[in-house]
């Protein structure tokens, strides 16, 4: 009979205690440490016939031996296309042999409707990719989240069914192990990984320790027999996928979909790739035949935008390698309150407080007794300072309810002094602005003189805020 221990694992960093500590001595954050019950194993006393066969295959390679890196074979990383544009660009071109994805985000986001669409296509190619299709490959998934029926009802919906798609309902990790070694399937999904319990462990099925074995197990079989595997998690209310992060070290490619239940756009983004870019974004509108890719995201996110109006103003971001066109809102309105509201969607308050400063002391608009609001549309966040310059134009649009040119592309750091400062890949931003139909760019004058000839834009260099605002709500001097 195995004998039940306690030992204690931090929420925030799956770091693992003996005795409660009130601090995390890995990640020092406090409070965050939570009993867990557990039965101490003689070594492969009851563990499943499958968990064990990995076990013992741990080094049969002889790998653990130290060699010369010049003599480390090179993988030759063969990438297998989900059929969906927006997915292998997030994965960095497609699934690689043998990696593990966590794919994470609130429920109802869609995150099985990706998948199941990602199994449809590979399962079922000639109905789902255009041309002369790949042949079939099997596809198995894990649905400890609802029923096999529920699967057929939404894959039907989806047009995703194929004899090559099989479903399981298993939830036990030794009996899915193997499943996945009798089957070898060219994908397996598991939806969720929250529902996946080990039996030889105590803890009921969920908890960290559970999720993150479970989690261990199915990274090295995928590893041992070179299958990729999606596993599905949930966010919990702080925003952690499974409670804690630890399952952002067992995987090798992490993505987060982002975006409103409500909203029509989903945003896929990559946060860790150990095959790719780690900032690469997807971007889906939820439609009533699945998800479907944004081809033109830049034009969808600008098509509500009322052109003409003032305290709206347009900047190109970079996210992983292509340049978006987002559109930053403003309004200033007198304030009623002791200490004026500063409410901030889709950028950071503190860049807003800042830029706020740098308006009422370098151009004198007296900001302080109005409530600013400062939203980016369309879902989208931005983190990067290229947008200060755009977020300024917008606000100081709305106060002096002046509009900005509509065709005006505003990029641009704001520094405390009020001097506009370059952005990185400005011929990049610039050139999909041009694309979009912008016929003005307001850059900075060293990005000025980083880009090459004629980009199909009308450049107006500028190397102050107060030049900037001038420029943006009125015709400003140009660059020949
Ligand atoms: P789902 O993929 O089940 O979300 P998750 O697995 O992340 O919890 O479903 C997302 C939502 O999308 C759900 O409310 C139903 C809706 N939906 C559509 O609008 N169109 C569709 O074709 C499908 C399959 C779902
Ligand atoms: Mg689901």
């Amino acid at each position: 009979m195995a004998k039940l221990q306690t030992r204690y694992i931090c929420r925030a960093c799956g770091h693992e205690s003996p005795k409660w500590m009130g601090r995390c001595p890995e990640c020092e954050a406090w409070d965050t440490f939570i009993e867990e019950v557990f039965a101490k194993e003689k070594p492969g006393a009851s563990q499943s016939a499958a968990v064990r066969s990995l076990r013992s295959g741990d080094s049969a390679d002889g790998s653990t031996i130290p060699i010369p890196i010049t003599s480390v074979e090179m993988m030759d990383m063969e990438r297998i296309s989900c059929g969906i544009g927006e997915l292998d660009r997030v994965l960095g071109g497609g699934l690689v042999a043998g990696g593990v994805v966590l794919v994470g985000g609130d429920p109802g986001i869609g995150k099985s409707t990706l998948l199941t669409q990602a199994a449809a296509c590979l399962a079922n190619p000639s109905g789902n990719i255009d041309g002369p299709a790949p042949p079939a490959r099997t596809v198995l998934y894990f649905s400890g989240e609802e029923s096999a029926r529920q699967i057929r009802l939404r894959s039907a919906r989806l047009n995703a069914e194929s004899p090559d798609f099989l479903i399981s309902v298993e939830t036990e990790i030794g009996a899915m192990l193997h499943h996945l070694a009798n089957i070898r399937p060219a994908l397996a999904i598991v939806d969720s990984i929250q529902t996946v319990s080990d039996s030889s462990l105590d803890s009921a099925p969920g908890s960290v320790g559970q999720v993150r074995a479970c989690a261990h197990h199915l990274a090295k079989f995928a590893k041992a027999f070179g299958i990729p595997i999606v596993l599905i998690g949930h966010v919990t209310k702080d925003g952690n996928i499974a409670g804690p992060r630890v399952l952002e070290h067992v995987v090798d490619t992490v993505l987060y979909f982002e975006g409103d239940r409500h909203h029509a756009y989903r945003l896929l983004r990559a946060v860790k790739n150990r095959f790719g870019s780690s900032d690469e974004l997807g971007i889906f509108e939820m439609s009533g035949a699945g998800l479907i890719g944004v081809e033109n995201p830049s034009a969808a996110l600008l098509s509500e935008r009322s052109e003409g109006g003032n305290g709206s103003a347009v900047v190109s971001i970079m996210e992983g390698s292509r340049a978006l066109l987002v559109e930053v809102q403003a309004l200033a309105a007198r304030s009623t309150l002791a200490s004026p509201r500063r409410t901030v969607t889709g950028m950071d308050p503190n860049r807003v407080s800042m830029l706020l400063a740098v308006l009422e002391k370098r151009l004198g608009m007296r900001l302080a007794e109005q409530d600013v609001y400062v939203n980016v549309a369309g879902g989208i966040r931005i983190t990067e300072p290229a947008s200060d310059l755009a977020a300024l134009a917008a606000v100081a649009s709305n106060f002096r309810e002046q509009a900005v040119h509509p065709q005006t592309v505003v990029l641009g750091e704001v520094g405390l002094a009020g001097e506009v400062r370059a952005v990185s890949q400005v011929e990049k931003r610039l050139r999909e602005a041009a694309r979009q139909g912008f016929t003005r760019a307001i850059i900075s004058r060293h990005n000025a003189a980083q880009l090459p000839g004629d980009i199909g834009i009308e450049i107006i260099v500028v190397s102050n805020v107060s030049e900037a605002i001038n420029a943006a709500l009125q015709p400003g001097q140009t660059r020949q």
